[in-house]
């Protein structure tokens, strides 16, 4: 039996990775830090008896005093709590640093007072900027190009200096796009299911060619698993599928399985600094024994269904007045 600590398991991944685990390691005890900012969408409502070993604590990863509390008889820590959607740390990034940067400095440094012996950092291969053609490697240099990547990077980076020079057995792991339920109907995947949905039209960045790779937030646990179980320390693995897609693409797989024709998209102005394609070697890590095991037609309508069939979940958020200023700030006025 051993004692996780998960921060951010309230959001997208850290959920899914919860219920994976708790599915999987029925005798862990689970502690959830996590703040439970705006994008804590996950359902984190106890739903079986592994459920009550899962204990939430309410609080910042940036707050030495509550990760000292949260980390009391923990032996591994996972870290996904993060501020993560590139278009709000375009509008503002000053908490993009200090939850991505100080809050993870702040888990590293508790870590190493607290013996922690394994410490997994979800990175995020966009640390690594854009790749017109081939893939990214571990030893691929990092030019992150928006202020959240930038932030990702320096975790990433942090996290690297804690292993070399406090011996902190730290992993970094670097995935591609998730998708999957419970993600926050602010990224592309839900935000275009639900507005379909709602019988409104699907936003589509400028010219709607830029790629990326995606993988089921499932698959991303099993990753995550594998890199507990047979990870080095000190070491880096990419998380990546194959699975490559422009977004126009995308948003026709959408629209087919919704009902709907070319007539929903409506072109909106590029993001400013919008990277062209992700693309991920993970033969790293799949020397390790891990390989994705949902196909993406297969998750996308799965996801799809799950949308469909969760519409209370979805309309409480984008019912919220903070979500509607958002949506009105980031997407009005920029139509093509
Ligand atoms: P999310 O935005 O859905 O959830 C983030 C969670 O972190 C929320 O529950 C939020 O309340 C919590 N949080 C934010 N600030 C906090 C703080 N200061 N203290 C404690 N908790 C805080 O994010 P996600 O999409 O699930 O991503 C999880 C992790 O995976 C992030 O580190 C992200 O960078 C990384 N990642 C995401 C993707 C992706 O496609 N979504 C891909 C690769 C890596
Ligand atoms: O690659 C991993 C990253 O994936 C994670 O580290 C981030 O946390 C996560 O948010 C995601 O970043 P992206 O910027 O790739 O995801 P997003 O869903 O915001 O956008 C995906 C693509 O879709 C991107 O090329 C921009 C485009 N897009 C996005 C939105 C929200 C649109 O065309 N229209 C939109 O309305």
């Amino acid at each position: 039996m051993a004692k996780l600590l998960v921060t951010g398991g309230s959001g997208f991944i850290g959920s899914n990775f919860i219920r994976y685990w708790q599915a999987r390691h029925a005798q862990d005890e689970l502690v959830n830090l996590d703040l439970l900012t705006y994008a804590a969408s996950g359902d984190d409502a106890p739903s079986n008896g592994a459920r009550s070993k899962l204990r939430l604590i309410k609080g910042d990863i940036a707050d030495p005093a509550t990760v000292r509390r949260a980390m009391k008889g923990v032996k591994a820590v996972v870290h996904f709590a993060a501020e993560t959607h590139v278009d709000r740390s375009i509008q503002n990034s000053q908490i993009f640093l200090k939850t991505n940067v100080l809050g993870t400095h702040t888990l590293l440094e508790a870590a190493r007072q607290n013996g922690i012996q394994k410490f997994v950092y979800i990175s995020t291969d966009e640390v690594y900027g854009s790749i017109e053609k081939g893939s990214f490697t571990e030893y691929s240099q990092l030019r992150p190009n928006s202020p959240y990547a930038a932030s990702k990077a320096s975790g990433d980076l942090i996290c690297r200096s804690y292993w070399v020079t406090h011996n902190l057995p730290v992993m970094v792991t670097r995935c591609c796009n998730n998708y999957g339920p419970y993600q926050f109907p602010e990224k592309v995947i839900p935000l275009f299911i639900t507005n379909l949905i709602e019988g409104k039209k699907v936003p589509l960045y400028g010219d709607g060619m830029n790629v990326r790779e995606w993988i089921h937030a499932l698959d991303h646990a099993r990753a995550i698993e594998r890199v507990m179980e047979a990870g080095e320390p000190g070491e880096i693995y990419n998380i990546g599928t194959g699975q490559e897609i422009p977004n126009v693409e995308l948003a026709g797989k959408i629209l087919k399985a919704l009902g709907k024709g070319g007539e929903s998209i409506e072109r909106v102005k590029d993001r400013p600094g919008h990277d062209f394609r992700y693309s991920l070697d993970s033969s790293k890590l799949k020397k390790l024994g891990w390989s994705p095991e949902i196909e993406f037609e297969k998750g996308l309508k799965d996801t799809i269904g799950w949308y469909r069939t969760h519409e209370s979940w979805w309309k409480k958020i984008k019912g919220k007045g903070a979500f509607k200023t958002y949506i009105k700030k980031q997407y009005a006025g920029r139509a093509r």
